[in-house]
């Protein structure tokens, strides 16, 4: 059976589409049969004119997963909500609610899943699980990423309110989506939180199967450039050699005083044309 992936929404669109990126995340697994969402990225507005443009109608996505708490991820719920007339099945971990928040010195920013209405609750039918689900004959949730011997993407400033009081998050609901394709298993994720060689070693784990390609955000914003070089060759030498079709938060975050080569630079050097972008509006076809 033939599978779609297109990206809906991330921080950079394929030019002269009227397709819009922003930070965020979302993709949809598009078969004869069904439309999986994963992720609703950060503004509602963005996600369905992004779905306008591409012809995608809410009301015929039959399910969503999200692959964490974060707003650049579930922002958008609210008005995808309220632009279906049918209730979805949302499939996540169970800490996907906990409150999340940024907190730097003199600045503390809200960062979960977004506000909702009792009427838009009303449409959700959710499925929380720690363990993989299979959502359609061939895709699969990651669940929890527990084994962690691998850097993961856990940052200071962002933390979670847990036994009634704020914690550096681990972010535990980050999940991603394995794909079993003919040629090996395609793992799409949100933002890897989990750290990316972490679930590549979980789905190696669970599956035993060669990856045959990664997909999305690999947080690699804080990764030193000897890191990202590091990640590299594990995904050439331990990984199978994958074809990366990187988005969101791959690349370092750019400041004012050092420049930084870009982490999907220093791949694209390390592993040439296996490394590309991953643009809204990015289209990839496996058989599963
Ligand atoms: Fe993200």
């Amino acid at each position: 059976m033939e599978l779609e992936i297109i990206n809906l929404y991330s921080n950079e669109s394929i030019r002269d589409t009227g397709l819009i990126g922003d930070h965020g995340q979302s993709f949809l697994f598009k078969t004869k049969e069904n439309q999986i969402l994963l992720d609703v990225g950060a503004k509602g507005d963005i996600l369905l004119h992004n779905m306008r443009i591409l012809g995608i109608e809410p009301n015929d996505i039959d399910k969503l997963i999200l692959s964490h708490g974060h707003y650049d991820h579930t922002g958008g719920l609210p008005e995808f909500l309220d632009a279906r007339t049918e209730p979805i099945e949302i499939i996540a971990h169970p800490s996907l609610f906990e409150k999340k928040r940024i907190k730097m010195l003199l600045f503390t920013k809200y960062i979960g899943v977004p506000d909702l209405t009792d009427e838009q609750r009303t449409k959700m039918n959710i499925t929380l699980s720690k363990v993989p689900k299979e959502i359609i004959p061939g895709l699969f949730t990651t669940g929890e990423i527990g084994d962690r011997g691998e850097k993961d993407g856990s940052e200071p400033t962002a933390q979670h309110f847990v036994d009634g009081e704020w914690k550096i998050d681990p972010v535990w609901d980050d999940i991603s989506v394995i794909l079993a394709t003919k040629e090996g298993h395609v793992v799409v994720t949100g933002c890897s939180h989990a750290g990316i060689l972490n679930i590549l070693n979980h789905t190696k784990k669970q599956y035993d199967q060669p990856i045959k390609a990664v997909i999305g955000g690999t947080h690699m914003v804080r990764y030193s450039h000897s890191e990202v070089e590091d990640t590299g060759n594990l995904f050439l030498n331990k990984y199978d050699n994958p074809e990366l079709y990187l988005n969101h938060c791959t690349d370092k975050l750019p400041t004012k005083l050092i420049r930084q080569t870009p982490s999907t630079k220093i791949l694209k050097d390390l592993l040439g044309e296996k490394v590309r972008e991953c643009k809204v509006g990015t289209s990839l076809i496996y058989n599963i």
